[in-house]
């Protein structure tokens, strides 16, 4: 049963305050947990709780982990840490509001994956398979090497350009082909005068000035590493687009021109013939443009996969009306954007459901919990976006699934992506 709760402030990867929470059950086990916090955040997220005032910017966290400390673990004390459902409605419950505004989101997740940790402690299982059983899998794993939009100052708009080792014979194996082309690609950046220092999840931030010469660097540093772009190692892109969309005019503000959605489509549909090793474009549109983003997924959700982050905040009941109005063809899976482990699972049981794919997320602020690779695995998601081959708080999420890997050995089943 949980005796104790005690949440503390601690601080995310960019200096920000965020929640970090202890349970502690009669076993005398210990189950840990933080929580991380994004920067180009959906308008329909869950909230999270923030002190404002002037202290730590405004950013402090202590009445969210008073929350934690007071009503929180009042309420939880002496509850069975085993069943997670449960435990996740009771917060819901006590928090009252249909977006954690009371409680705070920040303080309701800390709570529910510290739980969850406990309980895998407590029964001396791994907390892939505490949440997973025997159903488990390996992720495909996206590495976003180069940063742009509100995570670098690189002043390129789309946020995020990942790569993908599609062909690799274990996960360790596509760690390392990544690696290779992590670093070529720094050596390529600096061949050409420009920065190799790193933004918010690890990835270079050179001032490449177009999106489509971050794609023709990356290009260049697989083909140099000695891989083939697109059957070896693909390319995704995350342009954050609800960041440079115009809700009044309703245009795009895209690397100096003022493009409608219909414009930005064909952009994307000549970019993607352009460089087929694109095989992934999440939040392509904005998520006040509902119209744009189901119109790309009509023209190109055959093609490709198109992910929607901002525009269903991992939220069931607006993911619910997105699949309904045929809305992209896979969903981003952000624990901190709906608040609790149990309407995460709730999401990506919706997305199977209705032939979508998943595919979990850490946020540009994290710390070195690594608590949503054990998530993927367990869900067996198919895969997952953690950031590049730089800064601890994203490495080791990347080095937990070699734990893991490494610990299921003849057993470990690698994603397939593209199927
Ligand atoms: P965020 O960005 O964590 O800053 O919101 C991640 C994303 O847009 O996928
Ligand atoms: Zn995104």
């Amino acid at each position: 049963l949980i005796e104790n709760i005690h949440a503390r402030e601690i601080f995310d990867s960019r200096g920000n305050p965020t929640v970090e929470v202890d349970v502690v059950l009669n076993d005398g086990t210990l189950g840990r947990a933080a929580v991380p916090s994004g920067a180009s955040t959906g308008d329909r997220e869950a909230v999270e709780l923030r002190d404002g005032g002037t202290r730590l910017q405004g950013k402090g966290v202590a009445n969210a982990v008073n929350n934690v400390n007071g009503e929180i673990a009042s309420a939880l004390t002496g509850k069975s840490p085993f069943n997670q459902a449960e435990i996740d409605q009771l917060l819901i419950k006590l928090d009252g509001t249909p977006n954690k505004a009371r409680l705070g989101a920040n303080a309701i997740l800390g709570v529910s994956m510290a739980v969850a940790r406990a309980a895998a402690n407590s029964e001396k299982i791994p907390l892939y398979r505490y949440l997973g059983g025997v159903d488990l899998e390996l992720p495909q794993p996206f590495f976003n090497v180069i940063n742009g939009g509100v995570h670098a100052d690189s002043g390129i708009d789309v946020q995020e350009f990942m790569i993908t080792p599609v062909k690799r014979e274990s996960f360790c194996d596509g760690v390392e082909k990544v690696a290779n082309v992590y670093h070529t690609l720094k050596k390529i950046l600096a061949e050409q005068g420009l920065e190799t220092a790193v933004g918010d999840e690890g990835g270079f931030a050179p001032k490449l000035g177009s999106t489509e010469h971050a794609i023709e660097t990356l290009y260049k540093a697989i083909e140099t590493a000695g891989y083939t772009a697109g059957s070896e190692i693909a390319i995704a892109l995350d342009p954050a687009s609800s960041e440079f969309y115009d809700n009044e005019t309703q245009l795009y503000h895209f690397e100096g021109q003022k493009l409608t959605s219909h414009d930005l489509l064909a952009y994307y549909e000549n970019l993607v013939a352009k460089f087929p090793a694109i095989i992934s474009i999440e939040d392509g549109f904005s998520e006040h443009d509902w119209d744009g983003f189901a119109a790309q997924t009509k023209a190109q959700g055959d093609k490709i996969q198109l992910v929607g982050d901002d525009i269903f905040v991992t939220n069931p009941a607006i993911f619910a009306e997105g699949i309904e109005k045929g809305v992209a063809n896979a969903i981003l899976i952000k624990l901190n954007q709906i608040g609790t482990v149990t309407e995460s699972i709730e999401a990506i049981k919706m997305a199977r459901k209705a032939g979508y794919n998943t595919m979990i997320s850490h946020r540009s602020g994290e710390t070195v919990d690594s608590f949503i690779a054990d998530f993927a695995v367990a869900m067996h998601a198919g895969q997952i976006k953690t950031g590049s081959m730089a800064r601890s708080e994203r490495i080791e999420k990347y080095n937990q699934f070699l734990r893991i890997e490494e610990e299921l050995g003849a057993a470990a089943r690698l994603a397939k992506f593209p199927e």
